[in-house]
């Protein structure tokens, strides 16, 4: 069992396999970054697969791999597979923004994938288009509808945007709950690759937006899951993801590996170690090494909270896959 250096279990490991994106979504990156890290700075799947597998015998039983937008990698579906093949049982899910998915949603689930997280901020096209800065929608709902085809548990993820997608955040909910789908509405992280004078809704602004139209009820939070979960009078729930809150922070059980090999204890802070070398190496106590380091000093909380002073990160979210 993996536990860092504030008690907390850690048991989740997330996996960048790519910060390429075809979007530029408002919020993480509305300009292509001045220069992307060159391929050859990425790990292989070899190299990521040989540090899964000792973050897995340490006690991770939980792998998201994310992005970027992970389908921009190629052979993702045997990247998978290997993970998969490694530890049955294991809880392994991607995010992704669904354009290339229609694709692959097949192969993704033969691969082993059980679950799936998609990022929809509007059911408008022209809305849709402003966010990702690209024409997006119908290449998106195919993919969402090819994933519930072949039997994967999906996830809608939604930011929403004051004048953007604020009028619609009850469409978006009615969407994913007519197609039995879980929606999360996620409070935008102010970070300094978004687009400037971005303004996301507090949490409490989401729920008086859904109570417009339905009654519902704070329903007790999983643990390690950052989403407060509501329930509707038919059952259904929803979740409010408010990373400006310290109870997120309390039970955080998660680290994150970009592409090239850094792992980052938290998502709000700079500090992160290199396992690159070591699994290059294929040196496996040097990189189970590095992993202990970086949970002995994973911070006890974000920034976000820090109102008054209006904090922001630096982080790229497209590193880190949010
Ligand atoms: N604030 C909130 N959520 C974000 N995401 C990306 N950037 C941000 C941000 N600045 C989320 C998107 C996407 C997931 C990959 O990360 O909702 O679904
Ligand atoms: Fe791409 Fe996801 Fe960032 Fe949008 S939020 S630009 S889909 S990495």
């Amino acid at each position: 069992m993996l536990v860092d250096g504030h008690g907390r279990k850690v048991n989740y490991l997330r996996v960048s396999v790519t910060e390429r994106c075809n979007f530029r979504c408002q919020y993480c990156m509305p300009e292509k970054p001045f220069s992307w890290v060159p391929k050859e700075n990425l790990l292989s799947f070899e190299d990521l697969f040989l540090f899964i597998k000792v973050a897995i015998d340490e006690g991770v039983d939980k792998i998201r791999i994310t992005g970027g937008e992970p389908l921009l990698r190629k052979d993702l579906a045997k990247f998978i597979k290997m993970i998969h093949e490694y530890k049955s049982g294991l809880d392994l899910a991607l995010t992704t923004n669904a354009f290339l998915l229609k694709e692959c949603a097949a192969d993704l689930k033969d691969a082993g994938l059980a679950r799936i997280n998609i990022s929809l901020d509007s059911l408008k096209p022209e809305i849709a288009a402003k966010v990702a800065q690209k024409d997006v929608l119908k290449k998106v709902m195919q993919g969402i509808d090819a994933a519930l085809h072949v039997g994967l548990k999906v996830k809608i993820n939604t930011v929403p945007l004051k004048g953007i997608n604020d009028g619609e955040l009850i469409d978006l909910l009615e969407f994913a709950k007519n197609k039995g789908m879980q929606i999360r509405f996620i409070e935008y992280m102010e970070n300094t690759h978004a687009k400037q004078l971005l303004l996301g809704l507090k949490s409490h602004e989401i729920k008086d937006n859904i109570a417009q139209k339905y009654a519902f009820q704070e329903v007790a939070r999983e643990s390690n899951s950052p989403a407060q979960m509501y329930e509707l009078a038919d059952g259904y729930r929803f979740g409010i993801i408010d990373p400006h809150k310290h109870d997120f922070c309390e039970d955080c059980n998660r680290i994150r590996l970009t592409a090239e090999g850094m792992l980052i204890p938290c998502l709000y802070f700079d500090e992160a170690m290199s396992i690159k070398d070591a699994v290059q190496k294929g040196d496996v106590q040097g990189a189970s090494a590095i992993l202990k380091e970086v949970l002995q000093n994973k911070p006890e909380k974000n920034r976000w909270s820090n109102d008054a002073q209006n904090e922001t990160s630096q982080r790229a979210f497209y590193q880190t896959g949010g």
